[in-house]
């Protein structure tokens, strides 16, 4: 199998668990951090396992380096860690003051912080709106360029105060259920990291990779990334390469949400691959 965003192993093991001698692991992650913490992990398995620090985009390219050709099953969890989500050098929290990096891959070369001081007004609008479905994105991003006209935005902390102070309506509670600076956040995140041209990738390598009956599963977060999936999975079943095996995705139990808070928007997808018929020589 491959577990295309292994973490720091938690799936892998549970997976890996029920896998023999025979059965196989390649586990691949963008944050060098959880590559290793997995690497630990993962050794009291009895199966073999490669861990490599690759993205999943990359998921045929890294397949083919390591001479295998297909697989009975894709696993993708999609975002970021809670482990991610408190690391101050990650810089993905707003409800602690970091510094604004977001890149889940340090090869990576441009921060939020680059993204939010150089982008001009119009693109950053855009950017907020289009990644973090934010309605009042025009005024978030006149926020931004005006408090940077003074100093540059360098900290978690001074942008989710910005985005607040946007949204903010006097003497008003607001009417979000969450904090103000959740999709600004959101954006920026799927912007820095290529979220959703490597979701696509990963999605549009899938089929060619699968066994006949091999599954792809994928969690997803918010509806950006859940829409590519679910249309991926309806325009392969179209043309009978996949079978939807969850017409509606699964959702989290109470109780799993009761224990783990963030798990409450997830949505799980599973498809499995057909066969695909061969094509026959024309006698003529
Ligand atoms: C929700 S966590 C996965 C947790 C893991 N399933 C576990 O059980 O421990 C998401 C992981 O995906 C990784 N990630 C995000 N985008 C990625 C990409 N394009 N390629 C590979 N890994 C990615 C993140 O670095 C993070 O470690």
């Amino acid at each position: 199998m491959v577990d295309a965003t292994v973490g720091q192993g938690g799936h892998s093991i549970l997976f890996g668990r029920n896998l023999g001698p025979e059965g196989g692991i390649i586990g691949l992650d963008v944050d060098k951090d959880s590559i290793q913490g997995a690497q630990s992990n993962l050794k009291p398995l009895a199966c073999k396992f490669i861990l490599l620090h690759a993205n999943f985009s990359q998921i045929a390219e890294q397949l083919a380096a390591h001479h295998i050709e297909n697989v009975d099953f894709i696993l993708a969890d999609l975002g970021v860690s809670s482990a991610q989500l408190a690391d101050a050098e990650t810089g993905l929290s707003f409800r602690t003051d970091m510094p604004l990096d977001m890149r889940l891959d340090k090869r990576l070369t441009t921060t939020a912080a680059d993204i939010v001081n150089k982008t001009d007004e119009k693109t950053l609008a855009d950017l907020i709106y289009k990644f973090g479905e934010d309605r009042a994105s025009r005024r978030i991003a006149r926020f931004i360029v005006q408090y940077r006209q003074k100093q540059p935005v360098t900290t978690t902390g001074q942008l989710a105060r910005i985005v607040s102070s946007a949204l903010a309506r006097p003497g008003k509670k607001s009417w979000r259920r969450i904090h103000p600076a959740t999709r600004t956040f959101q954006a920026l995140r799927i912007a820095v990291n290529d979220e959703l041209e490597n979701l696509e990738k990963l999605l549009a390598a899938a089929p060619s990779l699968l066994k006949k009956d091999g599954l792809i599963a994928v969690i997803s977060f918010h509806s950006l990334e859940d829409r590519l999936v679910k249309n991926n999975f309806k325009l392969n079943g179209k043309k009978g390469i996949y079978d939807i095996l969850t017409k509606k995705p699964i959702r989290p139990t109470p109780e799993e949400v009761t224990a783990n808070r963030r798990a409450r928007s997830a949505k799980l997808r599973i498809a499995k691959r057909k066969q695909v018929a061969e094509k026959t020589e024309s006698p003529l």
